[in-house]
């Protein structure tokens, strides 16, 4: 019968078909050739329509027994070509767990970053607000408003670098109570710290350097005392340096501060009894404070018969380097990745 032979051709062709597939293209061919939507298979099930009722009989067993034949094979083939595929890529994918790792370097915080931040949170926990002000500034604020007038001797200790006649890198952060005050309208007592750079012509060695950091300190109140600035201070020192330290105040000058002083703390290295670090005094100097001059606060509009105010002047390097045992100011800008990874490691440090 010619349907019959029909069926045993295609089975032929299909056996060699399969046979011949050797990836997954071949098996969508394949399957697009017999059972596609003009497949061999789907041709014949067209033709059904056409037998009687026991022909179709006959002839529908014999297509049913091809479709399987096809599907079942080419399932088998088809999984078989998947898992060739996966083995393949992961043969070619394979880790080497015995390779060195690739070392990740990870950024750090900087020395003089981290002591600002520490400074920074233990002002603001005793009510203090950060301010900032311009590296650039006039030698208004600089100077003439801080009670040091153009022909004062004090401006000599602070060589400055001048851009114009009355403009210059600003030589401490004392010029930020200026404007501070200046900015506070409204008279309201306020207390600010402002760390910044400052910059002043020193030649560079172990304890100078051209550029540096300060931390100036400004209350301003009705009310508020030496005692208050000394328990301020002493706050500082013992959170910054530890508890077993004190402080001392020794009389000094500074033009917009009277009384001024400058302050001492028990040395950490020998606690008190000397030491090469503290030139066998037992004390080191940290900063300099005072009482606000009524010059400087009455030149700011802050009438003196009304307010007083305290101030200080933390040299930042100079804290980080006794804080860190370090003996060389230069370290801090000369970048030896070395020297500043040493420091992020220590407490607080992010590794
Ligand atoms: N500005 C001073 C300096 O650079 C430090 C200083 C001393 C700041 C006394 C103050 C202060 O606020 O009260 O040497």
């Amino acid at each position: 019968m010619v349907i019959n032979e029909q069926i045993i051709k295609i089975k032929e062709e299909m056996i060699s078909d399969i046979n011949l597939v050797n990836d997954i293209n071949g098996v969508n061919d394949i399957k697009v050739k017999y059972m596609g939507k003009k497949g061999l298979i789907t041709d014949l099930m067209k033709m059904m329509g056409e037998l009687s009722p026991e022909q179709k009989k006959d002839f529908g067993k014999s297509i049913n027994e091809l479709k399987e034949y096809f599907n079942s094979n080419v399932l088998i083939i088809e999984e078989r070509l998947k898992e060739e595929g996966i083995n393949r890529k992961l043969n070619n994918e394979k880790i080497d767990i015995t390779l060195p790792a690739t070392q990740i370097r990870v950024g750090g915080v900087h020395p003089i970053v981290k002591i600002v931040d520490e400074l920074e949170e233990l002002f603001v926990s005793m009510g203090y607000s950060v301010v900032s002000g311009p590296e650039v500034e006039s030698d208004l604020y600089n100077f003439e408003m801080l009670n040091l007038p153009k022909e004062h001797p004090a401006r000599d200790s602070q060589d400055s670098f001048y851009i114009t006649n009355d403009t210059l890198l600003r030589t401490q952060t004392s010029a930020v109570q200026v404007r501070s005050m200046l900015a506070n309208q409204e008279k309201k007592p306020f207390k600010i710290i402002c760390p910044g750079n400052t910059y002043r012509r020193d030649s560079d060695d172990a304890t100078h350097s051209h550029q540096f950091m300060q931390m100036e300190g400004l209350v301003v109140q009705e009310n508020v005392s030496l005692a208050d600035l000394k328990g301020t201070l002493e706050v500082f020192v013992k959170r910054f340096f530890g508890e077993e330290r004190v402080i001392r105040f020794r009389p000094s000058f500074f033009p917009f501060t009277e009384p001024s002083y400058e302050v001492d703390v028990s040395c950490f290295k020998c606690g008190g009894v000397g030491c090469p670090l503290c030139k066998n005094t037992g004390w080191i100097e940290i900063l300099g404070s005072g009482m606000v001059h009524p010059n400087v606060l009455n030149a700011c509009g802050f009438d003196s018969n009304k307010y007083v105010g305290f101030a200080f002047g933390i040299g930042i390097e100079r804290v980080a380097m006794l804080k860190y045992g370090i003996n060389d100011i230069r370290d801090f800008y000369t970048n030896d990745l070395r020297f500043l990874s040493n420091y992020d490691r220590m407490e607080g440090g992010n590794k």
